[in-house]
């Protein structure tokens, strides 16, 4: 996930493979065992199908596009050719979230940092932090469409700057509520965009169907007050008409908004405003 928590900064150092000073190491592709392709395998057919008449056009023909994926563990040498040859982006490999700087660095240049290790059989369902399925499956195709990857080289040099103002806790949900959690409407009806609800059989479905959480369109500065839950599914989705809409709503220097945020009162996750245009409200 990444740039969802303002609170996070750690690190795992898990790999026995020395960690570079952007934090990159290398995957190690050979190292993976059969069964670890296997969970991959298992988790890509069961979101695929979940995904048809769920996920964004752009999301599934990025998934197309990259191809190889389906048969395991994708190699990122393998993917980056594909995803340099679309987009100019590249994979790099990491051990474990990063600090922030390093991570708004990498997506200002055109690098998405991505886990490596796989999930173990009894995690299929959940997982607090992103691994390489989440990261790969969930963040890649979207990388694919050149909106979108201008919008993510866009927001890691915002991510540099919020640094330097304190405004990281605001942006930062900017990117939970777009990139990770984020839906669009389409004259077929919601679709999921989102990293963390493409590579989640549960919210996949919830995010959608289920009645309980608010469906609210998107508002920049209402997004950047707005907090976020981390341990569950979310309360509140936030829907953009088009991704020309997001990048242009984000074109503008956030400098302003920041000033103008900090005295201005945090929402909650579930709250709903007078001045919301809501799609659906929860109960
Ligand atoms: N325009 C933003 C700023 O000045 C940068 C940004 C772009 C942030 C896209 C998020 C997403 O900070
Ligand atoms: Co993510």
């Amino acid at each position: 996930m990444q740039a969802g928590r303002s609170e996070f900064g750690t690190t795992r150092s898990e790999s026995a493979t020395a960690t570079r000073a952007d934090f990159t190491i290398e995957q190690n592709w050979d190292s993976y065992s059969e069964s670890d392709h296997a969970i991959w395998r298992t988790l890509f057919h069961r979101q695929e199908s979940a995904l048809r008449g769920r996920a964004c056009r752009e999301f599934l023909d990025g998934l197309v596009g990259l191809g190889v994926a389906a048969d395991g563990i994708p190699d990122f040498d393998r993917l980056n050719r594909i995803l340099g040859a679309a987009t100019g982006w590249r994979i790099v490999a990491v051990p474990g979230l990063v600090p922030d700087d390093i991570f708004f660095e990498h997506l200002a240049n055109r690098r998405f940092p991505s886990t490596c290790f796989i999930r173990r059989p009894e995690q299929l369902d959940y997982l607090q932090e992103p691994d390489i399925f989440h990261d790969v499956f969930g963040h890649v195709p979207m990388l694919m469409n050149p909106v979108f990857a201008d919008y993510m080289e866009a927001y890691g040099k915002g991510g540099l700057k919020a640094l330097r103002l304190g405004s990281l806790h605001h942006l930062a949900r900017l990117y939970w509520y777009t990139v990770e959690f984020g839906l669009i409407r389409t004259p077929q009806g919601l679709r999921i965009y989102g990293s963390g609800i493409v590579s989640s059989k549960g919210e996949s479905i919830y995010a959608l169907d289920s009645p309980r959480p608010n469906r609210i369109a998107f508002d920049l500065l209402r997004i950047m007050r707005t907090r976020y839950r981390i341990d569950d599914f979310q309360e509140t989705y936030f829907v953009i008409d088009s991704f020309d809409q997001l990048f242009e709503a984000t074109r503008p220097d956030f400098t302003p908004y920041y000033a103008r945020m900090k005295d201005m009162q945090d929402i909650g996750p579930g709250e709903v405003l007078p001045e919301d245009i809501v799609l659906h409200r929860g109960r």
